[in-house]
Parts: structure tokens; C-alpha cells; sequence
């Protein structure tokens, strides 16, 4: 079966009202506390998409049922580290690297050894950055050169540790929070900033962890073995999914969107800070606090004159998965934009620093590259005719989704690979954009 489609006109003028998927990153992480908690929690709006449906198939392995009720999961745990593990167990985290990395955390008292295998772009990603801290409880760790497939056994006699994370990496650091639950002790973890939905999860269950916030840094302070009941939880929306509508909306004329119950946890909002300041008015109205984390409605209205942007480094890890459709936004602004230390965006699902540059001279963009540093050269009358075609981005679902972006604002006719992508966070992408007008074969 064909697995691309063809955008050749752009989106019509729209006013509408929609919900993107719900949040990835609070998905797993649902499904993974749940497995770890005593009883049977319940979660609503959980994101259907490949990333969360391997995290589910994930803790089946090790022996945890769930089952689907109502648009409703239910997942049974036995408490802390209560997986009933398997010889020969493997585990297939296909292309999440948060299910991944998140997981190896819960198998460091593990009685058989675990294998974890992943997908073609999760098998080129580094894992180093877990081994090191899960080797410092105690965790045995097999691997080749960093990479998947890597053989996880636990130990009876872990250690907490005191570790230091300065990559910003909310999947680092919520693996050594999950290994902390079940270290005996205080497990202590600097971290720098990051989205935070692991600690605030573990907060409204009562769960004894401890947050000292300083400008950069998050001091956090876990106790381990500690037993948590099970619990509801109801997913809000993705904002990393929002944010292709946003730009859609910004990018369009005379347009204009609701999109309902998204997540705008400060540490995930850094791409609205950065639009608002290339002057879009993006707003947040009807605004609420659930289980720590604010969920809001958000507002967008297009924008022309859009200006260039100087985006500090400390933005960065807030809008990680956001840059390649901000990027898209800067094509359009006047000016240069610039952007530093993105050196991260290039260990995401593909290159995507590289696959930016690529993407913003094929649409005739001038860029400028310093290792981690870019500057765009906007083209505020920017608009395109010839046609293009977009293959080989290792099945990256955020680059299926810029390129339906740019041909339906900038204009062209294009062919787009690698539909099937977009299951990986979004599956209802392309619906939904066919509801608000854009016209795909
Ligand atoms: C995620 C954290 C980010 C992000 C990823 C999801 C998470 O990765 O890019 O899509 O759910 O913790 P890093 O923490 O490695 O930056």
C-alpha cells in the first residue's frame, strides 16, 4: 500500500474549533507509574498512538494486564518493582525513545536478564546517557558501542546515587527517578531544566520526592521504596501536536483557531514563547490546574509581518521537539533569525538539525550553520511553485508533519513519504487537518 500522500493546493481561509492528540510524553509516563502502583488506575484520553501502544505491549511483557473499557485503560499493578519478569525477555520499545529510556529505570532490580531492541532510528540513538547513571545503582548493563539492543539485569544490592544531569534531558532524568523508586534510600539528581511531568506525577501521588528549584537547576530528592496507591488519570492535549496548528494558523490568511485542553506546562511552552516573540499573539484562555499540570485553551489568529527572533539557549530544551516548524516561521519572518546549542535536535528520532538545514535551503532558504547554531534568512513573501518531494527522513513523524505545514501555507506541489509516521505521536494528524480545510490525496 502506498504510504505517501500529495498536498498541491494550500489551506483556505478557517475558523475553527479542534483537539489535538493527547500528550505523548504524559501517556507513557501514565502507563508506566500505573504499572508501579498498587491497584488499578484508570486512564482517560490516552494518546492511541505507536509510541504509547509499545509502551503498553511493553509492561504486558513484564507481565502487568491492562484492558481497554469505554475509551477508558485500566492498568493493574502489584506495587513497586512487582513485574513478574520472564527468561528470555524482550522488549521492543520500536521508536520511542522515552518508553525506552524510561523503562530500563524500572528494570534495575530485575531477577532475569531484559532485552531491549528498537526500531531502525531508536537503534542509532544514544543510550549511554542511561547506562551510566542505572551502572550507578548497581544495574548490570550489556550493550554494544551505547546502542540498542542492550541486555538489562538487576541487582539485589542497589545503592542510591547522587547524580549530576546537564544534558536537560527529562528522559535522563525520569529514568533515574523511576531507578530511585526502587533504590532503598535518598536518590538526589541535579537536573537541568526540563519538562517535569515525571516529578509532578509522582507529587499528586503523595509519592516522597522533593523539588528545589534554583534559575537553571532542579534539585530532586527521591526515597525509594516507597509504595503508592493506583490512581485516575485523564491525558491533556499534546502541545508539540498543537504547535503544527499553531503555525498552520499563524501562516495562513485571515485565519483563525481553538484548539481545546492542551498542556502548557511551562516547561513544554518555550515554542509560544518564542512566536509571541516574532510577534504572533498566541493566548491562552480558560486556564486550569490538574494533578500539578496547567491545561489551557490556546488562541491563534494569522499573523503577517512577522519578525526574526534571537532565541536564547535557555528556551531550548522547553521547545526541543518544536524548532523544525519554528524554523518554518522564521522562513517567513523578516529578518535573521538565530538560534544556538541545538546540538540535541540532532540525537532525536533523526538528525533533525541536519534535517532542517536541508529542508529550509529546499524551499529556497538561506541558512547559516555553526555546528549547533543556526541563522535563518527569512522571506516574509515567501511562496513556492515548483514541485518537491520529501523521502528519506528515517520515517521522522515530525518531519511528515512540518512538510504538510509548509506545502499547505507556502504553497507547491508536493509528494510526502512516510504517512504512516505521524502514528507515531499524532494518528489523527491528517484527519484533522482535513477538517479544518486542507485539501490531501
Ligand atoms: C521527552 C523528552 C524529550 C523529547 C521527547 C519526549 C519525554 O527528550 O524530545 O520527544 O517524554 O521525556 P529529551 O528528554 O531526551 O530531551
Amino acid at each position: 500500500m502506498s504510504d505517501h500522500i500529495f498536498i498541491k493546493s494550500k489551506i483556505k481561509r478557517f475558523n475553527k474549533q479542534i483537539k489535538v492528540g493527547s500528550d505523548k510524553s504524559i501517556s507513557i509516563r501514565s502507563i508506566l507509574l500505573a504499572s508501579q502502583a498498587v491497584g488499578i488506575s484508570k486512564i482517560e484520553n490516552l494518546l492511541e498512538s505507536e509510541d504509547v501502544l509499545n509502551t503498553l505491549k511493553a509492561i504486558k511483557k513484564l507481565g502487568i494486564n491492562y484492558k481497554k473499557k469505554d475509551d477508558n485503560y485500566f492498568v493493574e499493578g502489584f506495587g513497586l518493582n512487582n513485574f513478574n519478569i520472564k527468561k528470555n525477555t524482550t522488549i521492543n520499545a520500536g521508536n520511542s525513545g522515552t518508553l525506552a529510556r524510561l523503562i530500563l529505570g524500572l528494570l534495575i532490580k530485575s531477577k532475569f536478564s531484559i532485552k531491549l531492541i528498537g526500531d531502525k532510528s531508536l537503534s542509532k540513538r544514544d543510550f549511554y546517557r542511561v547506562i551510566k547513571p542505572l551502572r550507578y545503582f548497581g544495574a548490570n548493563i550489556k550493550s554494544k558501542g551505547n546502542f540498542l539492543p542492550i541486555e538489562i539485569k538487576g541487582s539485589g544490592f542497589l545503592r542510591p546515587i547522587i547524580y549530576n544531569e546537564h544534558i536537560g534531558s527529562a528522559q535522563v532524568k525520569s529514568c533515574i527517578i523511576l531507578g530511585a523508586l526502587n533504590t532503598p534510600g535518598l536518590t538526589i539528581i541535579n537536573a537541568k531544566k526540563s519538562r517535569n511531568h515525571t516529578e509532578l506525577m509522582l507529587d499528586s501521588l503523595k509519592y516522597p520526592i522533593k523539588i528545589f528549584k534554583t534559575k537553571k537547576f532542579d534539585k530532586i530528592l527521591i526515597q525509594g521504596h516507597k509504595q503508592y496507591k493506583s490512581f485516575n488519570y485523564n491525558i491533556p492535549g499534546d502541545i508539540s501536536s498543537a504547535a503544527f496548528f499553531i503555525v498552520l494558523t499563524l501562516l495562513s490568511k485571515n485565519s483563525e483557531i481553538k484548539i481545546k485542553e492542551v498542556n502548557i506546562n511551562p516547561s513544554r511552552i518555550g515554542v509560544i514563547t518564542i512566536l509571541n516573540n516574532m510577534g504572533a499573539d498566541i493566548k491562552f484562555k480558560n486556564k486550569r490546574i490538574y494533578k500539578g499540570e496547567q491545561i489551557s485553551d490556546i488562541y491563534v489568529k494569522s499573523k503577517e509581518n512577522l519578525k526574526s527572533v534571537n532565541c536564547p539557549s535557555r528556551l531550548n530544551s522547553s521547545a526541543i521537539d518544536e524548532f523544525l516548524i519554528i524554523f518554518l516561521v522564521a522562513a517567513k519572518a523578516k529578518g535573521v533569525s538565530k538560534f544556538k546549542d541545538l546540538g540535541e535536535m540532532n540525537k532525536k528520532e533523526s538528525k533533525r538539525l541536519n534535517e532542517a538545514v536541508k529542508f529550509l535551503k529546499l524551499i529556497g532558504i538561506k541558512v547559516d550553520r555553526f555546528k549547533n547554531d543556526i541563522n535563518i534568512h527569512g522571506k516574509p513573501d515567501l511562496t513556492l511553485s515548483k514541485k518537491y518531494e520529501m523521502k528519506n527522513f528515517l520515517k521522522d513523524h515530525r518531519i511528515f508533519f512540518l512538510s504538510c505545514i509548509a506545502a499547505l501555507t507556502l504553497g507547491g506541489e508536493w509528494k510526502i513519504h512516510d504517512k504512516k509516521s505521524s502514528n507515531t505521536s499524532f494518528p489523527n494528524f491528517l484527519k484533522i487537518l482535513k477538517m479544518v480545510g486542507a485539501k490531501i490525496n
